[in-house]
């Protein structure tokens, strides 16, 4: 940790509007051979939930069985239809003169039992004219193997609890490696575990929304790990030598900062990150490997006060810790925001017991002076983004970082100015973390086009293209933010005074 970092991280609350404590240009060069991408998942957008074979996953259950779980009491039947309008999609990439798009596989669509015994075709060819349509463009697929959609058979049995997942999940990921292999060179396991274990299985905020808190999540966490690095080793094993390709894990991490400079509040800020987010990354890219000591010393504490056998967060064993550390060729890191954290006689007792939240025992917000946008907990704030990346090259000896998310919602409507704010200011903050030596490769604008934002539905829009949902066509228009991103990844340089003329989008090939 520099010694001026040092004394940001100590002294300041985060200042408002600053991207970093380095002024730079307002002109900047992107390093040679970065990726710029965009990335959706299958059931935001794909639509046609039960055509061609596909079967119900955990998201078609919980939206046509709890409507009123969603903002809007919508679902992703039809989505942004990408299923048929797939071609446009690919335009729209070509539009913006994109290296990847970052995409999921449907897991009901490849396998509608959701068990390796038989391959649905139609979903195959599927994916396979959407990977021959970029790929005639030089675009490169980035798949997910998993953004969310678990078959919910699979989830009768229990899901992400039920250690068996592990074989199901690396079944599936073995059909998928062979299915598209031969096109596919960046492979993502598992879209953010946090976002999986606890709002999907320690709170009712995602499907399957099975709440059962303190507990639901930690069975999700080792069992998920594990899939994880069945995956990774399969691929590593089986495939990587015929095909080249890379293959890691997209992690959630926001910035927790403290709330002030009292010594409390800086560890309160440290744990909330090794709950949130190193609970996830600290098991792969640490040297000693498994869940924080912070976390499981905490956890088992608290389980024997509560009267638990042992500790409600399960144990790996040696052999387990060894499978998962360093089961990532990357850091995939999805990012969206920053937190203030506090620890005060104020937190104790206020969540459920047991709780994630309850275990953590601190409390957060964020600064109501921080610009955001439709989605209130999104707020700009590109200094977080910075001491993140810092924080990952400090703690894991500077692994590589692909940026598999990063982006701001924002109302309807074509000038979307707080967007291009947004992305200006992060893209700025991640090259100041490259220019103190973060070894960040690629940038993910999430996302291509408006879709179904999980819990808010239609709600909140995210994308670069608005979508509307009123039209059959789903038409997709570019917004302003488009046509700003679009002369970021020509010119591979940042130009925070760019103003696009926005009358008309073109294709200017090499693509
Ligand atoms: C998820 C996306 C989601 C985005 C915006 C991420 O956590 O991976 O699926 O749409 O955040 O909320």
């Amino acid at each position: 940790m520099s010694i001026y970092y040092s004394i940001v991280f100590l002294y300041c609350v985060l200042p408002r509007g600053e991207s970093s404590p380095v002024t730079r240009n307002s002109v900047r060069k992107f390093p040679d051979g970065f990726l710029f991408g965009t990335a959706t998942a299958s059931y935001q957008v794909e639509g046609a939930w039960d055509e061609d074979g596909k079967s119900e996953n955990i998201w078609d259950h919980l939206t046509h069985t709890q409507p009123s779980l969603i903002a809007d009491y919508s679902n992703g039947d039809i989505a942004d239809d990408s299923y048929h309008l797939y071609k446009r999609d690919v335009e729209m990439m070509r539009e913006l003169g994109l290296d990847f798009y970052r995409l999921s596989i449907s897991w009901t669509r490849i396998l509608p039992s959701g068990f390796a015994d038989r391959i649905n075709e139609p979903g195959v060819a599927y994916y396979n004219n959407l990977f021959d349509e970029m790929l005639k463009y030089n675009i490169e697929p980035m798949v997910t193997l998993y953004h969310w959609d678990l078959p919910q058979r699979l989830q009768d049995l229990g899901g992400w609890t039920n250690p068996l997942i592990v074989d199901w999940f690396a079944d599936y990921a073995r059909v998928v490696f062979e299915l598209f292999g031969n096109k596919v060179k960046y492979w993502i396991t598992i879209n953010e575990p946090k976002q999986i274990c606890y709002n999907g299985y320690g709170d009712s905020s995602l499907a399957p929304a099975i709440d059962f808190k303190g507990i639901g999540e930690y069975l999700c966490a080792k069992n998920l790990l594990l899939a994880h690095a069945k995956a990774f080793h399969i691929y590593n094993d089986d495939f990587k030598a015929t095909y080249g390709g890379i293959i890691g894990i997209s992690l959630s991490a926001q910035w927790y900062e403290p709330a002030s400079d009292s010594i409390i509040d800086i560890e309160a800020a440290e744990e909330q990150s090794q709950f949130e987010w190193a609970k996830y990354s600290h098991p792969i890219f640490s040297e000693s490997g498994d869940f924080p000591a912070v976390m499981k010393e905490k956890i088992a504490a608290k389980s024997a006060e509560q009267g638990f056998p042992r500790s409600r967060l399960p144990e790996f064993t040696q052999e387990e810790i060894e499978y998962v550390r360093g089961s990532s060729d990357f850091f995939g890191l999805n990012h969206y925001t920053t937190y203030l954290v506090y620890r005060n006689e104020s937190v104790y007792g206020v969540h459920p017991v047991p709780s994630f939240y309850d275990d953590i025992d601190t409390g957060n917000y964020q600064d109501p002076e921080w610009e955001a946008g439709e989605s209130q907990s999104v707020k700009i704030v590109p200094l977080g983004f910075y001491k993140l990346l810092t924080e990952i090259r400090e703690s894991y000896n500077n692994p590589p970082v692909y940026v598999t998310e990063n982006g701001f919602a924002t109302y309807i409507g074509l000038q979307d100015e707080g967007r291009v704010r947004y992305y200006r200011e992060y893209l700025s903050a991640l090259l100041d973390a490259i220019d103190e030596g973060c070894d960040v490769r690629a940038y993910t604008a999430w996302s291509l086009m408006d879709n179904f934002e999980w819990m808010k539905g239609y709600t909140q829009r995210f994308g670069l293209y608005e979508v509307d949902y009123e039209s059959p066509e789903r038409t997709r228009t570019p917004r302003k933010s488009a046509f700003v991103y679009k002369e970021v990844v020509r010119s591979r340089t940042l130009d925070l005074d760019y103003e696009p003329n926005t009358d008309v989008m073109t294709i200017d090939d090499g693509h």
